[in-house]
């Protein structure tokens, strides 16, 4: 009888069938009012009795798994009246393609760059709120009080109170980890910013910037310059030179705008480049002395030197997009192209 019943367990473990009349049909065949489970347990009531015990828990597992396979299967049943066998074809190649897989967002791809480079050359990352108040964005940064910046024109500003105020630049976060850490400080500040900007090919009222800082005893502007040409040549080529222009920044004193190389035509002038050989990435300089002391650093004690890019002009060097609304018009055929770039 023991026999009998493991061949049961071994047939009720191996049927399977989405047909809803075959999964009756086999209900019936084992547990039907003559089904071949329902017998056995007929013939359970003429077993020597101690033999009862091991016998009906073995029965009694057969009727649990035939109820329980068939509970299963009527449950997905109808989906399909073919015969699948219970453990499918192991050897079938996966469906693969149809599911598709996305692809990072290229700001993304350019902000873990850009990253990777700073994080390499030891600094950390630091975040702050894109929702800011004027001495984050503003006054700590030495900008006087009638500065054009401030203008209605540029900066959003909220609920009419000119102290709550979307970030205009990652520089506030540079304020922010002044005023809670002690130098020697180096951090490099990704984040969204925001500008009141009529949206075009070439502006938009929300971009992306990675800010950088970096400030201990004897920090010079010639280590500002091998920084940044080291970064260039990381992020556009070992070939990649840079050349940096006098500028002018509240924030830093003395200033500059530091060009590279146009990768392109390797510095012989072609349209992207204007014809000049040069493209401009960003701006930096030495941390003006009155921003330090705005920020609790002492001025006689420590320098500086910070710098600022936009990250989408970077991107739009790098994968030669030519129309900034791209990145925010979420349209998967543009997105799709940046699959392989992970
Ligand atoms: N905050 C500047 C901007 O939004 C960029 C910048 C320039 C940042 C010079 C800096 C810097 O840290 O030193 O245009």
């Amino acid at each position: 009888m023991t026999e009998r019943i493991n061949e049961l367990i071994a047939e009720v473990e191996a049927f399977s069938s989405r047909a809803a009349g075959e999964i009756e049909d086999f209900r019936i065949r084992m547990l039907g009012r003559k089904g071949r489970v329902t017998e056995l347990m007929e013939e359970f009531k003429t077993v020597a009795p101690e033999m009862k015990r091991t016998l009906g828990q073995k029965l009694n597992e057969l009727k649990t798994k035939a109820q329980q396979r068939i509970n299963d299967l009527k449950a997905t049943a109808g989906t399909s009246t073919a015969k699948i066998p219970a453990a499918g074809d192991m050897t079938r190649p996966g469906k693969g393609a149809a599911e598709p897989t996305g692809s990072r967002h290229p700001i993304s791809l350019v902000r873990n760059e850009i990253v990777g480079i700073f994080d390499r050359m030891g600094y950390t990352v630091a975040e702050g709120p894109e929702i800011e108040d004027d001495r984050h964005v503003f006054t700590a940064l030495n900008f006087a009080p009638e500065h054009p910046a401030r203008d209605m024109q540029d900066t959003f500003f909220i609920e009419k109170n000119p102290d709550v105020l979307l970030r205009t630049h990652t520089s506030s976060i540079q304020v922010r980890v002044m005023e809670t850490q002690e130098p020697p400080i180096r951090v490099i500040c990704p984040g969204r910013v925001f500008r009141n900007e009529a949206i075009s090919y070439r502006a938009h009222c929300i971009f992306h910037q990675v800010e950088g800082l970096y400030i201990d005893e004897g920090v010079s502007f010639a280590d500002l310059k091998q920084t940044l040409l080291h970064f260039a040549r990381e992020m556009f080529g070992a070939e990649t030179k840079i050349r940096l222009r006098p500028s002018y920044f509240p924030f830093t004193e003395p200033s500059a705008e530091m060009d590279v190389s146009c990768a392109l035509c390797g510095g012989k002038g072609c349209p992207v480049c204007k014809g000049t050989g040069w493209l401009e990435i960003m701006g930096c300089g030495m941390v003006d002395p009155n921003v330090l002391e705005a920020c609790g650093i002492d001025n006689k004690k420590y320098t500086g030197f910070a710098f600022g890019m936009g990250i989408e002009r970077i991107a739009m060097l790098k994968y030669g997009v030519g129309d900034l609304r791209l990145y925010f018009e979420n349209d998967v055929r543009f997105l799709h192209q940046f699959a392989a770039a992970l």
